[in-house]
């Protein structure tokens, strides 16, 4: 097992947090024991990323479409947010880190936007980690977002549309004050992006992890970093040209 290289971690590591239900399921218990034991592994990802000097760690923990799930689901997984919310508090503050949320806050219960208002407002001082929270969130509809505010912005005349370009759209999206995933972990072993980040993850390096969410640890974590450093990020150019880029002179 190779060591991990310090210096060579994502700036902004992703992930889609995934399995919850199977991991469940394979222990024969109800779908929320699952959400409940993901939790934790919340905890202890934040705590080691945080640990780890990583700049900014976002989390997909409820989908735009995830409403479509059973209320009962939706109204446990809403009250446990809100625990978490609470619960984390002390936590981030020790911790120096900064709360943060992306996603549409409108459709999420009246309390529990009221919890996360008071949590990104007790911690906007701190310096460390930002954790995101990605909640009632999806690309498509963040992106079509980002597009009405131009359009509205263009028929103020406050923009002109010659201004819209891949450097200035990006500043309407949730994230514009963060810069893209290096690396995003989808875990439970499905390959695909369900609708999170579609416009920042243009050149994310992706990682599937075989392993559902409420088993993914500390062990699992660095295996995916190491796997990140053994990538090399081309961005279009050929690996000649970043060879040569990193010669000194
Ligand atoms: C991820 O686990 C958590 C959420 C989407 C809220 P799932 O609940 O999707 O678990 P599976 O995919 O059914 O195993
Ligand atoms: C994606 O997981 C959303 C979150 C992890 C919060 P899903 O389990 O909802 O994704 P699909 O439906 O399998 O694509
Ligand atoms: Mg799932």
């Amino acid at each position: 097992m190779h060591r991990l290289d310090k210096s060579n971690l994502p700036r902004h590591l992703a992930v889609i947090m995934d399995g919850n239900g199977r991991w469940a399921k394979q222990q024969m218990l109800k779908r929320i024991v699952g959400h409940q034991k993901g939790v934790e592994t919340v905890r202890l990802i934040v705590e080691e990323c945080s640990k780890l000097e990583i700049g900014y760690l976002t989390l997909f923990a409820f989908s735009a479409e995830n409403w479509l799930r059973p209320k009962t689901e939706v109204k446990a997984l809403m009250a446990l947010l809100k625990k978490f919310v609470r619960s984390e508090l002390d936590r981030m503050m020790n911790n120096n880190i900064r709360f943060n949320v992306i996603g549409n806050r409108a459709e999420l219960p009246a309390d529990i936007d009221g919890e996360i208002g008071a949590a990104i407002e007790q911690t906007a001082g701190n310096t460390g980690m930002v954790l995101t929270l990605a909640l009632s969130y999806g690309g498509r509809q963040e992106i079509a977002g980002a597009a009405r505010k131009i359009a509205q912005e263009v028929a103020a005349g406050t923009i002109s549309p010659d201004e819209i370009d891949e450097t200035t759209f990006p500043r309407y999206l949730y994230t514009a004050t963060m810069p893209e995933p290096d690396f995003l972990i989808r875990t439970s072993g499905e390959m695909r992006i369900s609708n999170f980040l579609l416009w920042q993850l243009a050149y994310t390096e992706l990682y599937f992890s075989e392993v559902n969410w409420p088993d993914f640890d500390k062990k699992e974590l660095y295996k995916a970093f190491r796997h990140y450093q053994s990538r090399e990020r081309r961005f279009g150019k050929t690996s000649d040209q970043l060879r040569a880029g990193m010669l000194p002179g």
